[in-house]
């Protein structure tokens, strides 16, 4: 019994024995190779006065090679991380970290959220890097996807949908140069657009993000965009996202327990990669385009971010992307559970910049530890830093001087205008538009007839958007309504339809519609009018001899009583300037655009495949390509 009793604790004191010692070990290795001692600040290179990567006149490779030659590890991994800026508290956290990139998402506004605000701030985050020995400028991003439109006093465009029902690339490259001028005015210098998602289920809430569910409208629009943005007078940095094959997940198959959609898995389909999502990227590639974002989605059941064979072989050596590529938020810790292992898979697979927006600290750690063991190699670091830096060469941020930009002009207002007026489509008329200006008694009702924030959707001021009165400027439809018609026109509004005067009305206008919603928070499992929308219109149709609904939406919406509108037009999400939708309704300019998507009829049709075929066979309300051209 005794000498039992003295292997046990033997035994014990074996096994805590090991535990010790192995702790002590892993410490070790991770302090030896973690601690500044081993680091490469002794070989550190410091570049001479007429270094070749100051020297513009060299070609971009060779100014990449020598700042390259120069840079410490931890200067890389600097450059590889995207971080949001409410992450930083202290200016100093940027030079302390030789920071590569910020980005304002959604929330991430100035204390003031003025022009002149984001102004200072992003000057003061792009002076910090002066402290550092290379001084390599900030990219500074930001979700411009239909103008600055984040920044109150900015030009708030239609959203892409609006646009691609324009199908005009000329017009959408003058967009693009517009909001590159907004963003210079305020020293962003980088924009996550354009869009080339393709829609095939209006269930999503990221519709209204798309062109179109066409891929040559998409690589046409998406073209246009990217040039105006880097080829203005005014130049940002546009970024193709999100790749690939973001618009066709299944519905319910989303990571995301709070989504249906978004965030969800696209069946990993060969030929529809070739067919279908790559084109646009190729286009966009050729174009110019030096920056691209992984999507969130899985292919298949792997995670973008995971996708060697997609990111690395396809995009990078078949396609000959130069750019690099960018997570979109925390995408990479959603690849695997353990981050370290995510970070590491990510970047293995061709993730050159990770946007963990609050998580710069552990990605630094992770990354060296990495590189220290091995599990990243210094030529995949290169590669990345590498890309990273042609893009910021190529935009000239080490040389050019500062261009000023402009921001919410009278010319950008005349250009959202315009583009409103070109972005409605007419999809039924009973001889109703155009509306004569003279008309002498028009009622107007609906949830979208008098609400800015409504009409310009999310991504405006706030990420999900403002349901009503918004600090951004705009004019609201209504408000455009009445500075076109004739000095005798009466015209009354009430939401409801609701109106004192039991007088009749030759013209009733009812504009209803979607409230706000970014992202997943809009999946929607049956998009279709509210209850109070429906009461307006037929609170309306009592009222007036005939009605017009103006559908103010992100998407089709599923309806149930068109035979009984007089006239149906799809507003899409026009954005700051109401008075485009006047100017096509009562006849001062044309109706020219046409659906960039199919308008399904019912809920069964969907998904409708890029072919136009509806799930149940049977035909949509509305196929795209239809608009009443008058
Ligand atoms: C979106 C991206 C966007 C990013 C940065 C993500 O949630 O999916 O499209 O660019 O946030 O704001």
């Amino acid at each position: 019994m005794y000498t039992t009793l003295v292997r046990r604790i033997n035994a014990r004191r074996n096994i805590i024995v090991f535990f010790v010692i192995t702790a002590l070990l892993i410490g070790a290795v991770l302090l030896l190779i973690t601690t500044d001692a081993f680091d490469q600040k002794p070989i550190m290179n410091t570049p001479p006065e007429n270094a070749l990567y100051l020297d513009s006149t060299q070609p971009i490779d060779v100014r990449v090679a020598d700042l390259l030659s120069y840079m410490t590890l931890e200067e890389k991994i600097g450059q590889m991380i995207l971080i949001e800026k409410n992450s930083i508290h202290d200016l100093r956290t940027i030079s302390d970290f030789k920071m590569g990139g910020l980005l304002s998402g959604s929330g991430a506004k100035p204390e003031v959220n003025s022009i002149a605000g984001w102004k200072q701030m992003i000057t003061h985050y792009q002076k910090q890097t002066e402290e550092t020995r290379l001084a390599i400028p900030l990219l500074y991003g930001s979700d411009a996807i239909h103008g600055h439109a984040h920044v109150p006093g900015a030009t708030v465009f239609p959203h892409a949908i609006g646009l691609g029902a324009t199908n005009d690339p000329e017009l959408v490259e003058r967009i693009a140069e517009a909001t590159a001028r907004e963003l210079t005015a305020t020293g962003v210098n980088w924009n996550f657009a354009p869009n080339l998602d393709q829609p095939e289920d209006i269930r999503w809430g990221r519709v209204y993000e798309s062109f179109s569910d066409d891929p040559a409208r998409v690589s046409t629009l998406g073209i246009a965009y990217l040039k105006g943005l880097q080829e203005g007078d005014a130049p940002v940095l546009a970024t193709a996202k999100h790749f690939v094959g973001l618009g066709s997940m299944e519905w319910e198959s989303s990571f995301n327990k709070n989504f249906k959609i978004d965030q969800g898995k696209v069946p990993a389909d060969e030929t529809l990669l070739r067919a279908q999502y790559l084109p646009p990227y190729q286009d966009a590639i050729d174009a110019g385009a030096l920056s691209i974002m992984v999507g969130l989605n899985a292919w298949g059941e792997k995670k973008m971010v995971l996708q060697k064979e997609l990111l690395t072989d396809v995009l990078k050596k078949e396609l000959g992307f130069k750019g690099f590529l960018v997570s979109d938020w925390y995408g990479v810790h959603e690849g695997r559970k353990n981050i370290f292992w995510a970070t590491v898979s990510s970047v293995n697979a061709g993730v050159d910049m990770l946007m963990l927006p609050f998580d710069y600290q552990t990605f630094m750690w992770h990354m060296k530890v990495a590189n220290r063991l091995g599990l990243v190699s210094d030529e995949r670091i290169n590669d990345a830093v590498g890309r990273i830096l042609y893009a910021k060469f190529a935009l000239g941020l080490f040389d050019t001087a500062e261009v000023e930009g402009e921001i919410g002009s009278a010319r950008h207002a005349a250009l959202a205008r315009e583009a409103v007026a070109k972005s409605l489509v007419l999809l039924k008329n009973e001889g109703v538009v155009p509306i004569d200006p003279a008309t002498p008694y028009i009622k107007v009702a609906g949830s979208a007839a008098d609400n800015v924030g409504r009409q310009m959707g999310a991504w405006s001021v706030e990420w999900q958007g403002i349901d009503g009165k918004t600090p951004a400027k705009g004019v609201s439809i209504l408000e455009g309504i009445e500075s076109v018609v004739s000095d005798a026109t009466v015209v009354e509004y009430d939401r409801e339809g609701l109106f004192d005067s039991n007088r009749r009305a030759a013209i009733g206008i009812a504009v209803v519609g979607e409230g706000p919603y970014a992202e997943g928070w809009g999946d929607n499992a049956n998009p279709t009018l509210s209850e109070e929308d429906k009461l307006a219109i037929r609170n309306l149709q009592a009222q007036c001899d005939t009605v017009v609904v103006i559908i103010v939406s992100g998407r089709p919406l599923i309806l149930n009583d068109i035979e009984t509108y007089d006239a149906l037009i799809a507003a899409w999400l026009p954005g700051g300037e109401g008075g485009g939708v006047a100017d096509v309704l009562f006849g001062t300019k044309p109706f020219t655009a046409t659906l960039p998507l199919p308008w399904p009829a019912s809920l069964s049709q969907l998904p409708i495949s890029h072919d136009g075929t509806t799930a149940d066979g049977t035909k949509a309300l509305f196929p795209r390509g239809f608009g009443i051209i008058k």
